[in-house]
């Protein structure tokens, strides 16, 4: 049985689509949640689902091991980041390279780097005209957005779209592929 761990920092919506898809499953269990954000939606979705969540700060993911220590003693194979904010720390990129994967709602490259998230993304790709949007699932490496990408799907933007419509629009593709992905990554 694979053990994931999901990082998140908002509203859980992946991280819930994932933990019910996994309930149940021979392949994986989400095992833990880890945020920064003490007051996230997603920690109060963790406890309504029952898997253990864990809270630390910036400094503490980046100048101690403390998260290291958690993942190993719970014996993660895949750390999943779904709506996280922090930059994976060099470190733990290196001990679980090929075994961090992302979610962005954009085609990347286009529309990745720091500070696009959420409705920025979606506003970006409407200002500049883009016929069409979707999902990017790629390895985390060093740097924002930039890792080997592993899955993409598209959704079509149309001239009536808003940020909100179009971010609807993607927030389906990841509740339809992301779960998914992960599987196919674990050899399911
Ligand atoms: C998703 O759109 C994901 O692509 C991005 O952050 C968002 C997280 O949303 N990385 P949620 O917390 O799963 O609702």
């Amino acid at each position: 049985m694979n053990k994931i761990a999901i990082f998140a920092s908002g509203t859980g919506t992946n991280a819930e689509n994932i933990i019910s898809y996994f309930s149940g499953s021979k392949i994986a269990k989400v095992a833990l949640i880890l945020s920064n954000k003490k007051e996230s939606l997603v920690i109060k979705k963790a406890e309504k689902l029952s898997v253990e969540s864990f809270i630390f700060s910036p400094t503490e993911l980046r100048e101690t091991t403390k998260v290291d220590q958690l993942l190993e003693d719970n014996e993660i194979d895949i750390l999943v980041l779904a709506g996280f904010l922090l930059l994976m720390p060099p470190r733990l990129v290196e001990k679980y390279r090929g075994r961090i994967i992302n979610i962005h709602p954009s085609l990347l490259p286009k529309f990745g780097g720091k500070g696009m998230y959420g409705d920025a993304v979606h506003k970006a790709v409407i200002e500049v005209g883009e016929k069409e949007s979707g999902i990017t699932i790629h390895h985390v490496n060093e740097k924002f957005d930039s890792g080997a990408i592993i899955f993409q799907a598209k959704c079509l933007v149309d001239k009536n779209d808003t940020a909100h419509t179009l971010a609807l629009k993607v927030r389906e593709l990841e509740m339809e592929h992301f779960p998914r992905i992960i599987e196919r990554e674990l050899g399911g």
